[in-house]
């Protein structure tokens, strides 16, 4: 599929049939793995080889094509199939809702009366139907954005929202270079991300290729600079958000607005409309693995056995957020009303014109 982005990470190869990742936990080498069976896709979102919530969605949706076709040489029941892979790729990180809606829309395609054919055509134009409206999606949300960024502004943004974490241009680092090609954007205070440094590999190689001034900083810098003057805008991305607004995002995104309304910092959240979760009135957050703390490339930091708590996610009340930037405008509170008539309602009104 020929997609008009600055730089792809996720290229599914026709001619082999195949799903390519560049395997983000190696940069800034640039290491590609080949995602070769239902196992291999489970294990590349897990391990965070492809990570960010639409970038997850994104590859669910074709993991799920890959993975039905797989199955299917050894099964007759096609549903029964999908079932089985829905299953078994929900397993792999429990709070970006964007791979929950991309399985659930994959899975609702299966019609069990049409041949096996049709209905793998129908899952491989699905996943690159998703990619290509992610890509929309991420012009949409850097261009309602940056109209909010004021001239000269020094920006602090958290883990990494850029092409990397989606399909496109990305969410909060899609506004910010948007806004520094506007000439609105003075410098970029990049958290460092503990533990998976997002912030230091990830942001940090996104704004060097796109010539946008920066400084990582440690996360728990982030005070200091605010109380003295050095932040104007803290703008994040999500990886899901509720009816009422609470919003999930990497671990250190809550402390970071508890500062912000302290300091009066206006503090944005940046994201596609697939990040809603309009379901659910909860959020579960993923707890990983204590050695993501404890040892740096292998190297142990604390004495043996030291244990370690590693939720990778929190949850950021409304009331800390000052509005959403999203690809059908900026949602201001009250969040309970005008999320859902921003989600519900202007899709009923593309639908009715
Ligand atoms: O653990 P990660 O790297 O998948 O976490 C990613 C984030 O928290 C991002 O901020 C979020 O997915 C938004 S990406 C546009």
């Amino acid at each position: 599929m020929n997609l008009e982005v600055e730089f792809n990470h996720i290229i599914f190869d026709n001619e082999r049939d195949t799903l390519i990742l560049l395997d983000q936990r190696k940069l800034p080498r640039e290491v590609w793995v080949e995602i070769k069976s239902i196992d291999d896709a489970v294990t590349a979102i897990t391990s965070m080889v492809v990570r960010g919530a639409p970038a997850i969605g994104i590859v669910a949706a074709y993991s799920f094509y890959l993975g039905v076709k797989e199955l299917m040489k050894e099964n007759s029941d096609i549903v029964k199939v999908s079932s089985l892979v829905k299953d078994k790729l929900s397993r792999s990180r429990p709070t970006a809702v964007n791979l929950f809606n991309a399985l659930s829309a994959a899975h609702s395609l299966i019609d069990p009366e049409k041949s096996v054919e049709e209905n793998l055509t129908k899952l491989r134009d699905f996943a690159d139907q998703l990619h290509k409206t992610d890509i929309e999606k991420n012009k949409k949300i850097a261009s309602f954005g940056s109209e909010l960024i004021p001239n000269n502004s020094r920006v602090l943004t958290h883990c990494n929202t850029g092409s990397l974490a989606t399909g496109g241009i990305g969410t909060a680092l899609g506004v910010i270079i948007e806004a520094f090609k506007r000439g609105k954007i003075l410098k970029v205070w990049v958290d460092e991300t503990r533990p998976r440094l997002q912030g230091t590999r990830l942001t940090a190689w996104e704004l060097k290729k796109a010539k946008v001034p920066f400084e990582v900083i440690v996360d728990s810098a982030a005070g200091y600079l605010m109380a003295n003057k050095l932040v104007d805008i803290v703008i994040v991305g999500a990886d899901r958000v509720l009816a009422d607004g609470q919003t999930a995002n990497k671990i250190g995104t809550y402390s970071l607005a508890v500062l912000a309304k302290f300091h009066k910092i206006p503090f944005f959240v940046a994201l596609p409309t697939s990040t809603f979760d309009l379901e659910n009135n909860s959020i579960p957050v993923e707890r990983r693995d204590k050695k993501e703390i404890l040892q740096m490339e292998g190297i142990e930091l604390a004495p043996r056995d030291t244990q370690a708590f590693n939720p990778a996610f929190d949850i950021t009340p409304p009331g800390l957020i000052s509005a959403f930037i999203t690809d059908k405008g900026i949602i201001y509170p009250p969040y309970e009303k005008n999320i859902k008539h921003t989600i519900t309602e202007k899709i009923k009104e593309l639908v009715d014109n």
